[in-house]
């Protein structure tokens, strides 16, 4: 690429006059000079802003990728790039952009740092399992400070589609089931990212996605069709977007979806009246990778008639299909769009880039400047131990040190899969493996993988696995053995590969596959302790492991600092604290499940018949919503309600105690049930959670307090607000497991 470098400059000098003053200022300036940009600009150059392009080398996560994007550039018709290789690379792409098209429109540089751009955290469920706020937080902005290091002014995170189907390999991006727990992530990440001023050149702007409901997707076939009522969008699937765009998040991204019919992306009702009007935000609407092209595929028309309707519904940036720049001139001509959609789009582009501080300075995060990487691989290892759930220990756990340790499992060694789904940057060498992990705490270890990750010759191919590089599967079992029967204690690192979770990684049989378990069922029966650690991406199926291993720790694909973290926990140097942030079905059948069921006419009894359950199976989970152990069993008592808590409020207190011999941190959890009202609500749900330190033998009182909000739902005619009458506080270290007491509330704020 030929970079004029004195245009450049000469350029700057002349457009950029008077705006970095501008920048600094508030809506009115922008206004102003968004208003004269604008007025110089032809009628192609502001479809031009709507086009987010592919660059040689990007991720391609869709049929298509951009093609003759230097040329457009230079045409002045490219909004911005994402998933753009280097710094250098961007510096490159800018300059051109600045001095090659003819108003020298910076570029807006996109990314998917979904948990971490170098450093890489873990995956946002193990993240979402710490339940600790102020963490996630501090993760997002440490991803921000090195993401905009290298030039990335947009990140496309937090995604924050409520699951309930881990069949779904995108659960592995989300924060589980929790509209509640999803909705503090979520804006905890938008801090995080943006640092309350979008110009700070270690801020990046967030989009939040994908809007909306993509989690419901039926059958947890990722892309497909979602059918939903009203009531459970408006109280469970939306309030995550909307405590991100509360948040003041920059961004929003469409879901290829549809909803009521209508996909996401040409969603007039979602876009314009919900999210706008009703939400009152003000940023930038982006498809989702083709899904404007893809609107043909759901049979709404043509690409000039499907473009067309995108943006007349509210989007604002098409993310590869150049929709309307395309048929531009039929678009115009036939009066498919108004000259008023096309301003309403390339204003929101120019004002996010504004509002990114690109028009004082286009160079802004495109400076070498180091982030602080020694930071962030402490905070990595904090983030990875926080994340791990204990999810079985039958007193086996902590281990000693310098046990004499058999480690097995396809992942005991291994680096990428630590990753898990979404790594442009991370560079797999930086990983501490689980087996450089406990070599800190014991000499005594015997690694050997014993099994090969599956082998389903077609799974294998998806997730370009090599079923033959391991050696002969019968020479890998024995050596496993061998190392078993040698050992005081056997470790097995077992799960999912980084490939079989995330976008486009559906899976049916949500278990341990066959060569894993054959291994697992083969060392149980060498009668030493066996530790299961899984890796993985998704709540699996474990009523096998659970009946048979002695412990079992999940620790997600915990990232660049698994290996230790991992270590730490099996050797007792940190006391687990990791809570779920999604129910673990006993199997497949039980999908969708989560802890807030609604009531039924024929309450669910074990096994009834004529009653709501199954007759093969409980309807329980295996492992509860908010469930998670560490090595000092706390005990739960004494819950009581006072009325003269505050003005609007009352207040819920219980009695914790630390039953054990190691301090700990307990994260407990508040639901609410409304047992009578206008319309049947879900038996609890999560309104307040807190985490408390606790010494060995200690006692102490936790306590919440109750405002209205805490009561409130949408009733029948979508109407928000509560209802006096009788309540039922539940306190608990999970949803399941909980102490609960019977109040009535008539009014706030009375002393009564
Ligand atoms: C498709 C994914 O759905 C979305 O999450 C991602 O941000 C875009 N591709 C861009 O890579």
């Amino acid at each position: 690429m030929k970079i004029k470098y004195l245009s450049l400059i000469l350029f700057g000098v002349s457009i950029l006059t008077g705006v970095a003053q501008a920048a600094s200022s508030g809506r009115q300036e922008m206004n102003r000079f968004i208003d004269s940009l604008m007025a110089g600009m032809t009628l192609e150059e502001k479809v031009g802003q709507t086009n987010l392009l592919t660059w040689d080398g990007s991720l391609q996560t869709g049929a298509t990728k951009s093609k003759g994007v230097s040329e457009k550039i230079a045409r002045g018709v490219v909004g911005g790039l994402f998933n753009v290789g280097s710094l250098e690379e961007r510096i490159d792409i800018q300059r051109y952009a600045l001095c090659s098209s003819r108003l020298g429109i910076p570029l807006l540089f996109g990314q998917d740092v979904i948990h971490g751009h170098r450093t890489i955290f873990p995956i946002p469920l193990g993240l979402a399992c710490s339940w600790d706020m102020e963490l996630v937080e501090r993760t997002a902005r440490a991803a921000a400070d090195e993401a905009s290091s290298e030039g990335i002014d947009w990140v496309f995170s937090p995604m924050v589609d409520i699951v309930r189907d881990p069949r779904w390999g995108r659960v592995a991006e989300s924060s589980g089931e929790d509209p509640y727990l999803g909705s503090c992530i979520a804006a905890a990440m938008v801090k995080g990212y943006q640092r309350g001023d979008l110009t700070r050149p270690d801020a990046v702007m967030a989009c939040v996605k994908h809007f909306g409901l993509y989690g419901a997707g039926e059958g947890g076939r990722d892309y497909d069709a979602v059918d939903m009522s009203l009531n459970r969008m408006y109280q469970v699937y939306l309030p995550p977007y909307r405590a991100a765009v509360d948040a003041g998040v920059g961004s929003v991204m469409t879901s290829f979806n549809d909803i009521n019919g209508v996909p996401a992306t040409a969603n007039k009702w979602l876009l314009t009246d919900l999210l706008r009007t009703q939400w009152g935000f003000d940023g930038l609407v982006v498809s989702d990778y083709t899904s404007v092209g893809e609107l043909s595929n759901h049979g709404l028309g043509n690409l000039r008639q499907v473009a067309a309707r995108a943006l007349a519904a509210g989007l604002d940036m098409d993310m590869v299909s150049e929709g309307v720049y395309k048929h531009l001139k039929e678009c115009v001509e036939s009066g498919a769009i108004t000259m008023q959609d096309i301003d309403r789009a390339c204003r929101r582009v120019l004002e996010a880039k504004y509002r990114l501080g690109l028009f004082a300075d286009p160079f802004v995060r495109l400076r070498e400047r180091a982030a602080d990487r020694k930071q962030a691989a402490c905070l990595a290892l904090e983030a990875a131990r926080k994340s791990a759930v204990l999810l079985k220990n039958d007193g086996v756990l902590p281990l000693k040190k310098n046990a004499k340790v058999a480690l097995v499992g396809p992942f005991a060694d291994s680096k990428y899969d630590l990753f898990g789904t979404w790594v442009l940057a991370g560079n797999s060498n930086e990983v501490i493996t689980v087996k450089d992990g406990i070599a800190r705490y014991t000499r005594d270890l015997y690694y050997t993988p014993g099994a090969i990750v599956t082998d389903n010759p077609d799974l294998a191919r998806v997730i370009r696995y090599d079923i033959q590089g391991y050696g002969d599967p019968e020479q890998l079992l024995s050596e496993a053995l061998a190392a078993a029967r040698d050992a005081d204690v056997v470790v097995a690192v077992m799960g999912e590969t980084s490939g079989m979770s995330g976008e486009s990684a559906s899976m049916t049989d949500i278990g341990l596959q066959k060569t894993q378990r054959r291994l697992l069922e083969a060392l149980v029966e060498v009668g030493k302790e066996v530790v299961l650690v899984l890796v993985n991406g998704r709540p699996m199926t474990l009523e096998w492991e659970d009946q048979n291993c002695n412990a079992i720790l999940e620790a997600w694909a915990p990232g660049v600092q698994g290996g230790n973290a991992i270590a730490d926990i099996l050797f007792g140097a940190y006391n687990p604290s990791g809570k779920l942030a999604i129910s673990f079905p006993v199997n497949v059948g039980q999908i969708p499940i989560y802890y807030s069921t609604k009531p039924t006419g024929r309450p669910y009894v074990p096994y009834g018949k004529y009653t709501a359950g199954y007759i093969d199976c409980l309807n329980e989970p295996l492992y509860p919503f908010g469930y998670g152990l560490n090595y000092s069993p706390v005990e739960y008592s004494d819950i009581r309600v006072d009325r003269y808590a505050g003005a609007g409020c009352l207040s819920v207190r219980a009695t914790l105690t630390n039953k054990g011999n190691l301090q700990t941190t307990e994260t407990v959890q508040l639901y609410i049930g409304d047992p009578v009202a206008s319309i049947s609500r879900p038996k609890k749900e999560l309104k307040s959670f807190k985490k408390i330190g606790l010494e060995p033998g200690e006692s102490k009182d936790i306590e919440f307090s109750v405002t209205e909000n805490d009561l409130k739902f949408y009733n029948e005619r979508l109407e928000y607000g509560w209802e006096p009458g009788d309540f039922v506080f539940e306190i608990g270290p999970d949803s399941k497991n909980t102490i609960s007491v019977r109040f009535k509330i008539e009014k706030f704020g009375d002393a009564n």
